[in-house]
């Protein structure tokens, strides 16, 4: 199939598709700043290109995408921001419940959401809901998400397995630790992209991206456009993945 890239037309192997992309939307604060405008205004734009990225995604082919939209860290900006960010979620959460339903996405949020004020909670619940039986492509929002706090909630989860016989501690293999993390019936990612130029994973899915390829984009998350998923699907499908062997 052909795609643009930004800069030429790019051909991009059908049978080569990842299954599973990650994106970690950063530079929001910084697109907003360059425009002199609020943070809350970047956030927004943040999440208007999301709804261009899902489309890309449908038409390339990707089976799931997850997006990082906020971290266990990102309680530590100030109220002022986090209010904003929950604004935009509660209405951007209803406003892609009638999208996914009508565009066959079935969404689902990552992540612990007991944090998120309770009509949060409930409204993604209701989007979880009502998506289920779609299946153009699967869209999983990591909110109030770190790998770290992710594991410690699987460790949690074992260990009760465990006190209550389920399972021995014997039984404790690579599988089982997996199927108790909050992406349990998603593969890994293939691919991981970034934007904004930073190039480090910030406490994103620790431990699904053993084997990933890494993309690093210098645009800005809001900027982030179709060419952009081409390209670093692109450059994906020019890597030589080994996992280990020869
Ligand atoms: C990413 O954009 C969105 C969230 C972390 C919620 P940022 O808000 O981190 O944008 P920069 O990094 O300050 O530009
Ligand atoms: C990562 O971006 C989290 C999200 C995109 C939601 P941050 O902007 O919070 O990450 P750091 O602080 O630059 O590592
Ligand atoms: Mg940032």
């Amino acid at each position: 199939m052909f795609y643009f890239n930004g800069k030429e037309e790019v051909t991009l192997d059908s049978e080569n598709i990842p299954k599973h992309v990650a994106i970690i939307m950063d530079g929001n604060g910084r697109w907003a700043k360059k425009r002199f405008l609020p943070r809350k205004a970047g956030h927004k734009a943040g999440a208007d290109a999301l709804e261009g990225i899902i489309d890309a995604a449908k038409k390339i082919g990707i089976k799931h995408l997850t997006v990082y939209a906020f971290s266990t860290e990102n309680w530590k900006r100030s109220q002022e921001e986090i209010d904003g960010i929950m604004d935009l979620l509660r209405s951007y959460v209803k406003k892609y419940t009638e999208r996914a339903k009508k565009d066959n996405v079935k969404m689902d949020a990552i992540g612990d959401i007991t944090r998120l004020d309770y009509d949060i909670q409930e409204s993604i619940k209701n989007l979880e809901e009502v998506t289920k039986d779609k299946d153009a492509l699967n869209l999983h929002i990591a909110l109030n998400y770190g790998g770290r706090d992710e594991l410690r909630r699987c460790v949690k989860k074992i260990c009760k397995d465990v006190e209550k016989g389920k399972i021995s501690s014997d039984d404790i293999d690579e599988d089982i630790i997996s199927k108790n993390l909050d992406t349990a019936d998603i593969p890994d990612p293939e691919l991981i992209i970034r934007t904004s130029g930073e190039e480090r994973i910030s406490n994103f899915l620790l431990w699904q991206i053993a084997y990933s390829e890494f993309c690093f984009s210098d645009k800005l998350w809001p900027d982030f456009k179709e060419e952009d998923l081409v390209e670093a699907v692109y450059q994906y499908q020019n890597r030589n993945r080994r996992f280990g062997g020869r």
